[in-house]
């Protein structure tokens, strides 16, 4: 560090880990000077917007922070030179997608962003940096890290780094709430200043019980485990699903009873169209490229299964909506509530809605689509074809409200949990819909006599008619 103490942050790349984890490190550290730089002008741009509804991502408690800390300690850039080299500390936050090409294609991770912010850090950085790597990154990345920084000729600038890695928990939707009362916040390291210097930062509003210290490795596969172990809970309650909706049972009831074992826990049961996000595939592949690549073949399919259930989930709740509408869905009109991957926020990266919608299209089917905050300019890119597209296909629409998508509609689905949907009214609604009309609500936030005593077939989520005479042949 320049002197010992940390005065000067930069982060690279302003996306959803990096912009609202440095927010929120300059709101509980007024002190220190905070600056996020990204290559994507456009994005920089964003977050500089006047108009705090207009930020690049949308987060509960996010656009306060801004109005708080913008242009007093924190800074979105995009002159990244000029920051790397005023920076006692660099956090890492670009973005690692899957591979789409080459050795480990579709399930290692893409590390050209963070190789490519390294060199940039090995070109500028002066005296003593401390690198942390904030994304999700396959384990040994920071090796990675390290030899490029020391591939740099040393005596350039004086410079001295120090690797750690401290991967963010935050979850979107709740990540200003995740990052002020983390459950614990994870350094890995070996250099025990650099270590220090980053947990004084976090004590200024983390209990020290709760900052954990580990090796380098230690930490880079526990971010991975854990989202792993997460995404297992969700595979799991899904292949419960489906025997609920064959059996006569109710997922929410089974939620429910195994919760209360305090062993398993309450979080984490609710069965759905199967997960999205950025995270969960992404890294459960990366600990099965990991498995394979260490010889450890039975680990690598345990895992692969948690991501075989998923695509199965998936696809076993487009076949139903499908089914249900007679096969034939040309000229359907199907109102999508929700677009985002889970609400409160509006990232669609890996959403089940995308394939939901991909497949009614496909099916000839005209989609109105509402979400409170995904914009026209995602779903274009998602569903890969523009508004009102005309190619002899079915079609899709952005609507303002739920009447709009309701008009004439034939059948609703819900595909993502927002507050709003839990309590329509669903008289007005089904006045607006055409007969026979249905209701698929994947996300199991409905209520079955509600719905029903509007005239409204009904499918929802891990619930089985307990009614119907189901023989057992065992
Ligand atoms: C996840 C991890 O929770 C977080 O710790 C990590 O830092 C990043 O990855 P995120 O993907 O933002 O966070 O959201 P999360 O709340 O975990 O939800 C992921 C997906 O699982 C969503 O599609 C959500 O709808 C789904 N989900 C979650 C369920 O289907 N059922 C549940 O009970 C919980
Ligand atoms: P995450 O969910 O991990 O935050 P995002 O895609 O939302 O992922 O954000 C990552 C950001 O990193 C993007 O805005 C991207 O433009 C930025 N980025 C990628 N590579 C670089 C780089 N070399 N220098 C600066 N920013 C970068």
């Amino acid at each position: 560090m320049k002197d010992s103490e940390v005065k000067n942050i930069c982060c690279i790349g302003a996306g959803y880990v990096g912009g609202p984890t440095m927010a929120v490190i300059a709101d509980n550290c007024p002190s220190l000077k905070v600056n996020v730089v990204d290559i994507n002008e456009e994005r920089i741009k964003k977050w500089n917007e006047k108009d705090f509804d207009r930020l690049p991502i949308y987060e509960p408690g996010l656009a306060e922070i801004i109005k708080r800390c913008r242009n007093k300690n924190l800074f979105f850039s995009i002159d990244i030179k000029k920051h790397i080299e005023s920076a006692d500390m660099i956090f890492l936050s670009v973005n690692t997608p899957i591979k789409k090409s080459g050795l480990g294609k579709g399930q290692a991770s893409d590390l050209k962003y963070i190789e490519s912010s390294t060199r940039e850090i090995a070109k500028y950085a002066k005296g003593e940096t401390i690198i942390v790597e904030k994304s999700t990154l396959p384990v040994r990345t920071a090796e990675t890290i390290k030899s490029i920084l020391e591939s740099n000729d040393k005596s350039f600038n004086n410079q001295k780094f120090s690797v750690l890695s401290n991967p963010e928990f935050l979850a979107e939707g709740t990540a200003i709430n995740d990052l002020e009362n983390p459950d614990r916040v994870l350094i890995g390291g070996e250099n025990p200043e650099a270590i220090t210097a980053l947990e004084e930062i976090y004590v200024n509003w983390v209990d020290k019980n709760k900052i954990l210290k580990t090796n380098l490795w230690s930490s880079e596969l526990s971010k991975l485990v854990a989202n792993a172990f997460l995404a297992q809970r969700i595979s799991s309650i899904n292949s419960i699903s489906a025997i609920c909706e064959t059996t006569g049972a109710d997922i929410n009831e089974v939620s429910r009873a195994i919760g209360m074992d305090t062993r398993i826990g309450e979080k984490f049961l609710n069965a759905g169209p199967g997960y999205g996000g950025s995270c969960f595939k992404k890294d459960i592949l990366n600990l099965v490229y990991l498995s394979k690549y260490y010889g450890l073949n039975e680990v690598a399919s345990y895992w692969q299964k948690v991501v075989d259930l998923n695509v199965w989930q998936q696809h076993r709740i487009r076949k139903i909506i499908v089914k249900k509408l007679f096969n034939n869905l040309t000229s359907k009109k199907i109102g999508i509530m929700g677009f985002s991957f889970k609400a409160n926020t509006n990232d669609t990266r890996e959403s089940p809605a995308i394939q939901i919608c991909k497949d009614l299209i496909e099916e000839g089917a005209d989609l109105r689509i509402y979400d409170p905050k995904v914009n026209k300019f995602q779903i274009e890119k998602d569903l890969e074809q523009n508004q009102f597209n005309d190619n002899g296909e079915g079609s899709w629409t952005l609507c303002k409200s739920i009447k709009d998508i309701a008009i004439d509609a034939d059948a609703i689905v819900i595909a993502t949990e927002w507050e709003e949907f839990k309590s329509l009214d669903w008289s007005d609604i089904s006045r607006l819909m055409r007969s026979p009309k249905w209701l698929f609500d994947t996300r199991g936030i409905t209520n079955s006599k509600d719905i029903k005593q509007h005239n409204i077939n009904y499918w929802k989520i891990g619930l089985g008619d307990s009614s119907s005479n189901i023989k057992f042949n065992f």
